[in-house]
């Protein structure tokens, strides 16, 4: 039985019905850009999370360039970012004006390194810095991350487009976070019908910043009291993600219990694989199995054979890619980025995913790591 790696279609009963009535309602009222809708996805996230205030705006990668200019970050500045990520999180300083510094990760948690990460802030002093929160968890030195850049005075951005749910110490990531950015791109865990994503802010000061930038600098109408860009949310992303948030904890629930299920399964048939760390509750973004970069390709042939989806998020570390070379200011750290992207491999994880499909996954996976067993 074929499984697809991601299927954004199969949604609850009822859902197709509501959302064409939301459909209607937003259209009669115009809410095509801004408006009530959004004002209340924007109550109903800062509520949920525990944040502050939140801002939305046009995508996640916005949201990461709209915080970096609210904090201040601009030609001239650098700004450390984990070598393993996505390359958004490497644009988005570029696009300030300022520039990268990679900084490995660490191999077990898979997040950035922490002390390297002060090494690196020792030597560079940058302006800001970008922690991923990478595979629906978060570092196991989260704590040691925020207090570090309080006391020295560098904006911490948490990139938290894949931790919406996650959990750290009972709270949610982006209740204590001093700036983090969400990503409601369709196959995240709080997926939009487009492009969309947030800003959450520790004050209402930083976060009318970030509004004001995402309009256009406006104070007025016609009077701009700075230069940005266009980055306002759709009325109809609002909608859709108001209406999704009716099903959220739901699906949360249900993305953990098949992560848990490839853990246990990989486990059983020693394969290495990645997972939270113990003050942690993932959101089941992704299943992590690191079977390395000798035993993968076989993984890969054996799994398209089967027709099982799979992905290998993120195939290349950011100082590797060939887009790096005119932008990266510095490198901390050995080749633990490259090693994961090179060996990181991930099953099938969504909304509507049966059991009959995880098994499948699970049979076809296992059969594939015994037969690729002489490689290893
Ligand atoms: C870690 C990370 N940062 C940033 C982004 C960018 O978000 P968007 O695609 O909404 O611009 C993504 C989305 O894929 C992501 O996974």
């Amino acid at each position: 039985m074929p499984v697809p790696f991601i299927d954004l279609k199969r949604l609850e009963p009822g859902f197709l019905e509501r959302w064409a009535e939301k459909c209607a309602e937003l259209t009669e009222t115009t809410q095509f850009v801004g408006g009530p809708e959004v004002t209340r996805l924007e109550e109903r996230l800062r509520e949920r999370t525990g944040a502050k205030a939140v801002v939305g705006c046009a995508n996640g990668t916005d949201a990461l360039q709209l915080a970096l200019r609210a904090a201040g970050v601009g030609p001239g500045d650098e700004v450390l970012v984990p070598d393993a990520t996505f390359w958004a999180t490497f644009e988005a300083p570029v696009n300030v004006g300022a520039r990268p510094v990679t900084v490995d990760i660490d191999p077990v948690d898979l997040q950035m390194d922490f002390d390297l990460f002060v090494k690196a802030a020792e030597e560079c002093r940058p302006k800001a810095a970008i922690l991923v929160h990478l595979y629906g968890w978060g570092s196991g030195r989260l704590q040691d991350f925020r207090s570090f850049c309080r006391e020295r005075s560098i904006t911490l951005v948490e990139d938290g487009a894949q931790g919406f749910g996650a959990l750290h110490k009972g709270n949610s990531l982006f209740k204590e976070a001093q700036l983090a950015t969400l990503s409601f791109y369709p196959a995240k865990v709080l997926g939009s019908c487009g492009d969309a994503g947030a800003v959450f802010a520790e004050s209402e000061e930083l976060a009318d910043i970030v509004r004001r930038l995402g309009n256009h600098g406006r104070t007025t109408h016609y009077g701009h009291g700075d230069v940005g860009w266009n980055s306002r949310m759709a009325g109809f992303d609002a909608g859709f993600l108001n209406l999704s948030l009716d099903y959220i904890d739901d699906r949360i629930e249900a993305r953990r219990a098949v992560t848990h299920r490839y853990r246990g399964a990989f486990e059983e048939i020693g394969v290495p694989f990645a997972g939270p760390p113990d003050d942690y509750v993932e959101n089941g973004y992704l299943s992590v199995a690191l079977p390395g970069l000798e035993t993968r390709p076989a993984l890969e042939v054996a799994l398209r054979e089967k027709g099982i989806g799979f992905g290998t998020v993120y195939p290349g570390a950011m100082s590797r890619q060939p887009g790096a070379k005119a932008w990266l200011a510095a490198r901390y750290g050995g080749e633990n980025a490259d090693r994961l992207c090179r060996g990181v491999i991930n099953l099938p994880v969504f909304t509507g995913i049966t059991d009959a499909e995880v098994e499948e996954c699970i049979n076809v996976f296992a059969e594939a790591w015994h037969s690729a067993g002489t490689v290893r």
